[in-house]
């Protein structure tokens, strides 16, 4: 069989943690009296912590010191961590480790590509650390999604070229990167907001093995 590459993005594709990044947000964007909704939070999928915090303050008309930008960064990450520590094997998306149980069986490279600089965490938390060969996160990029470099250095830590390799995302941000990188990018969720994938479901249990099997086989 040939050996492909295959790269996960983790919040909201492996599990959804959007919800407790709604939460953490939405309470640091009150405290400074700015309003907060489930449409904006949707707009910081795929974004990272930096970037998310200038949005919100954008949109609140707010400026604030380079010291308290980090005072609220960090804020945000305390409550966020708070919610992540109760995490457990439950909350991983449905059929995902079929997926990657079935890549692994079939000695397929794994790597997550993600923006979260609290991902191998959140992976310890789930039990899911050791499906992956290698981690590319937050901590490892310099350029955000929409640019491919997250990806680009997965497929480099997999030792597989770009165009062997598959995406999956779950923001319109990660499915620009995948194809930046000349990848295949699976979108996971809505088909409005992922039109430039190139194949969409709405989860994994729409995904087949023997879709799967086409990919690598491609
Ligand atoms: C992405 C999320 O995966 O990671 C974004 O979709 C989040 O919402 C970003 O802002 C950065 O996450 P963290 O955990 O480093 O704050
Ligand atoms: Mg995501």
């Amino acid at each position: 069989m040939n050996k492909k590459g295959f790269i996960f993005d983790l919040d909201g594709v492996i599990v959804d943690t959007a919800k407790y990044h709604f939460l953490a947000w939405k309470k640091l964007a009150n405290s400074i009296g700015v309003d907060f909704t489930e449409t904006q939070n949707e707009q910081l999928k795929g974004v990272s912590r930096v970037k998310s915090l200038e949005k919100i303050l954008a949109w609140g008309n707010k400026t604030v010191s380079e010291a308290e930008f980090k005072e609220l960064m960090d804020s945000k990450n305390t409550d966020y961590l708070n919610y992540i520590e109760q995490m457990n094997a439950s909350e991983i998306l449905p059929d995902v480790p079929k997926v990657l149980n079935y890549l692994i069986e079939n000695k397929q490279g794994v790597a997550l590509g993600s923006a979260s600089k609290n991902a191998t965490v959140i992976l310890e938390k789930v039990d899911l650390l050791s499906k992956f060969d290698q981690i590319v996160d937050g901590n490892h990029v310099v350029k955000g999604k929409p640019n491919p470099e997250v990806f680009l250095k997965g497929a480099e830590a997999l030792g597989i070229e770009p165009k062997h390799c598959i995406v999956f995302e779950d923001a319109s941000a990660g499915i620009e990167a995948a194809k930046a990188a000349q990848m295949i990018a699976i979108g996971i969720g809505d088909k409005t907001v992922l039109g430039d994938a190139d194949y969409v479901f709405n989860d994994f249990t729409e995904i087949s093995t023997d879709f799967i099997k086409e990919l690598i086989n491609k």
